[in-house]
């Protein structure tokens, strides 16, 4: 698939870019999303929701409606496939016109010790949260690039931040989306286009319960109300949630190799 080639602009960025009001969200059954799409829904906001279980979105589009959102559409697809992007990507131009935002939600984590002893387990974590990711935002991103606005948002994480011994694979899969999205704040900065790099500590949703102490993660519904004031501008272009992370990872980083390879976390 390619993409048709874009001028390159030179006028600087629009300030600020046109209200928050029809939002596609790729990913639309993750935990933290389905909190952010209530908070939207009762904003009263247009959604467009992807995610794999047709059945799953039917359930949520219900419920949204109920909620007060203004429209709520839906798609089907396997995001990991990047065969299925174009028609994921062609449904929103059509039938989702003028769609000023997009939240890349959907991710994976599998155990670190089957992604070191399972090549396929590794490349699927490859594929879903990074390789699959980079190529749908590059699809939304022209588009939102030709139109000189909008918001492109994709949830990473603070294990982006320092590749660790008990997570090293998802983590660098979230650190390398974070870079990518580093390249496209850049790229899209000089047409008006925000890029959001949103970096949860942990959450308490399905990808975590299994996890020691999950009862002591973030609550989805305080990381939404984040997620939705960096939508709405009120937020630098890399978030942090909940905020104390911002301050925990700066320390982290700052931990010679010497010793940080040598402690077991
Ligand atoms: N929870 C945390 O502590 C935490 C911390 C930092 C970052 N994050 C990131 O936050 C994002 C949301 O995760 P979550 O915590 O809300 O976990 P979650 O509830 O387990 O959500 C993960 C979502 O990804 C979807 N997904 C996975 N592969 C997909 C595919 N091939 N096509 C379409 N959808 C796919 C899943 O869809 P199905 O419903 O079809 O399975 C599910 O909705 C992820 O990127 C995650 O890495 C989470």
């Amino acid at each position: 698939m390619t993409i048709a080639a874009h001028p390159t602009t030179t006028r600087p960025a629009a300030t600020p870019a046109t209200a928050m009001k029809k939002i596609v969200i790729l990913g639309a059954t993750s935990g933290i999303a389905l909190e952010v799409q209530r908070q939207l829904a009762r904003q009263g906001r247009e959604l467009l929701l992807v995610a794999r279980s047709p059945q799953r979105l039917a359930e949520l589009q219900a419920d949204l409606l109920v909620r007060g959102a203004h429209n709520v559409s839906t798609y089907s697809a396997d995001l990991a496939s990047i065969q299925q992007h174009a028609a994921v990507f062609e449904f929103a131009r059509r039938t989702f016109r003028d769609f000023d935002t997009v939240l890349l939600a959907y991710g994976s984590m599998h155990d670190q010790e089957d992604s070191e002893t399972s090549i396929d387990v590794l490349l699927q974590e490859l594929q879903v949260n990074f390789v699959s990711a980079t190529a749908i935002l590059t699809l939304f991103a022209a588009d939102l690039e030709r139109r000189g606005t909008g918001c492109l948002a994709a949830i990473t994480s603070v294990a982006g931040d320092r590749a660790r011994r008990s997570n090293y694979v998802y983590g660098s899969t979230k650190g390398a989306l974070s870079l990518f999205l580093q390249g496209l704040r850049s790229r899209l900065h000089p047409a008006g286009v925000r890029v959001i790099t949103i970096k949860p500590g942990p959450v308490q949703t399905p990808m975590t319960d299994h996890l020691p102490n999950s009862a002591r993660f973030a609550d989805p519904e305080q990381v939404a109300r984040d997620i939705v004031r960096a939508l709405e501008r009120r937020s630098p272009d890399v978030l942090y949630t909940p905020r104390i992370w911002r301050y925990i990872m700066t320390a982290v980083r700052q931990i010679p190799e010497t010793i940080f390879k040598r402690l077991s976390i």
